[in-house]
């Protein structure tokens, strides 16, 4: 997913093509405004964590584009390109490395793991 910074700053095409560029496949893309109850299912995971509200009202402060990538390897290619969580931390050449600094406005989403993508994907495409 390309987060509310990500589609603001206009780093939807740039951000689409190091996927694409790297040889994953793009299945399925929406754009949409997530509401707090879609936010607090989809970060359900993170409710207790000291960061949460600030998580929420981040995610749902603009329009954001979920996608379903194909490949191999998808899950873990995918999270390296998008580089560690915290901005200040992720290396350049990364998509966080290169275009972020604060841990909240890190850029992308992006499923940790088999089960997490079958969920998110049934949250935001059914
Ligand atoms: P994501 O779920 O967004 O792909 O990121 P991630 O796996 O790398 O990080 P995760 O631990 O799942 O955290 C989810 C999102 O919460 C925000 N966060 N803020 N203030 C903080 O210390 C803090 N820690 C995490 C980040 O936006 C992170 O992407
Ligand atoms: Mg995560």
């Amino acid at each position: 997913m390309i987060k509310p910074d990500g589609v603001e700053r206009g780093l939807v095409g740039e951000i689409i093509s190091r996927f694409e560029d790297k040889g994953m496949n793009l299945e399925k893309i929406r754009k949409l405004t997530i509401d707090e109850k879609l936010a607090r299912r989809h970060y359900a995971e993170h409710v207790d964590r000291p960061f949460f509200s600030e998580l929420l009202e981040f995610i749902i402060s603009g329009p954001v584009i979920a996608m379903e990538w194909s490949g191999e390897s998808a899950i873990s290619i995918c999270r390296n390109l998008m580089g560690a969580t915290d901005p200040k931390e992720a290396a350049p050449g990364t998509i966080r490395g290169d275009y972020g600094i604060v841990v909240t406005n890190n850029l992308v989403h992006g499923s940790d793991g088999p089960e997490s993508a079958a969920r998110e994907l049934e949250i935001f495409f059914g």
